[in-house]
């Protein structure tokens, strides 16, 4: 995607970072391993590094995500990109809760408008139209700048893209899982539809919470959620793939297993939002920037990535 077809409020940017850890304990076992101070230099890093675009929501860590990135921003003189998102709980029914929810997260994040408010996800019982009613109400007020959606199919992305259309808006951005590990935007036909409407998409777990870094293998695999998500026998499958990516890295100067994983992404012509815990991952992150692979390299990754797919 080119990037007069990104939308204004994401064009320029290559890479943003996620924050779903900074404060989750659930998944992430914040406290343990990492703490305030490591998220909070991380931030810093990343503004360092140039990076503007953060991504967060209002159930990361019930709230503290966006607490802590309000907290680090004020330090922080920088023209930042915040993105947002509304969870669309099945008791959210009443036609303000997208507003109330906003303004919590606002709050939180010590704004007076955020720069992209996206749909969690798609749980019924409230309609898309009726949603997107919400989101244009809110950008009307002056509170949000651009309306994005999460996890939401082709079809249900076209639902929320004419709605907004008909409110005299557009859909910004679809944030969608999108790494070598999970292909299904590629596969349903997303990734071209976001192409050509000009719909911005945003990769989420784009190193598959961390295992296209190759620092977890079958003898040493992840603990908790990811554990589970990610078992032995599926590590075992990817260590062809992370090898190859390894060795593709050594054409480019060096560049790990990550920075291969983050640049596959950005040649896609998605954005990808690595979650990032301390500065040093920061620093690995932004050394996916400023190069590309070539389209043989693509077409190998390409390759071995489907054989673990299909499989
Ligand atoms: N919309 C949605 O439904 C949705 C769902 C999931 C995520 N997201 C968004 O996407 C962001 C990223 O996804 P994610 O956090 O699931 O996974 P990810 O970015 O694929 O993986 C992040 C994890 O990989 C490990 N890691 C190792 N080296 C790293 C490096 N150089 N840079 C970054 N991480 C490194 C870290 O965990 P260890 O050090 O513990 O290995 C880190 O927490 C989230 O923070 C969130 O903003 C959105």
């Amino acid at each position: 995607m080119s990037d007069q077809e990104k939308s204004a409020i994401l064009s320029g940017i290559e890479m943003g970072i996620g924050t779903w850890s900074w404060g989750d304990r659930m998944i992430w076992n914040y406290g343990n391993g990492y703490d305030y101070e490591d998220i909070h230099q991380a931030f810093n890093s990343a503004v360092d590094f140039g990076f503007r675009f953060f991504d967060t929501a209002e159930i990361y860590g019930q709230g503290r995500s966006e607490s802590y990135l309000g907290n680090f921003m004020q330090g922080s003189s920088d023209q930042l990109v915040i993105a947002s998102k509304f969870m669309p709980y099945p008791w959210r029914l009443s036609s303000g809760s997208l507003g109330k929810a906003l303004r919590a997260s606002l709050k939180r994040l010590k704004l007076e408008r955020i720069s992209l408010y996206q749909m969690h996800q798609s749980f019924p019982p409230v309609k898309i139209d009726t949603w997107m009613g919400q989101m244009a109400a809110v950008v009307h007020e002056g509170l949000v700048q651009a309306v994005g959606v999460s996890n939401y199919d082709l079809q249900q992305t076209l639902q929320a893209h004419n709605s907004l259309i008909r409110e005299g808006l557009r859909l910004a951005s679809t944030q969608m899982e999108y790494s070598l590990l999970n292909r299904r935007i590629e596969k349903t036909g997303l990734l071209d539809l976001c192409k050509e409407q000009g719909i911005t998409v945003i990769a989420y777990s784009p190193l598959a919470m961390g295992m296209l870094t190759g620092k977890y293998t079958p003898g040493h695999p992840p603990s908790g959620y990811r554990s589970t998500k990610y078992p032995s026998g599926f590590l075992k499958k990817i260590m062809p793939l992370i090898a190859e990516m390894k060795r593709i890295g050594l054409e480019h100067e060096g560049k790990t297993p990550a920075q291969v994983a983050l640049n596959w992404i950005i040649c896609k012509g998605a954005i990808p939002i690595p979650g990032g815990k301390n500065p040093r991952q920061i620093e690995e992150s932004a050394g996916a920037l400023g190069w590309y692979l070539t389209g043989d390299e693509i077409k190998t990754l390409d390759d071995l990535s489907d054989r673990i797919l299909e499989n």
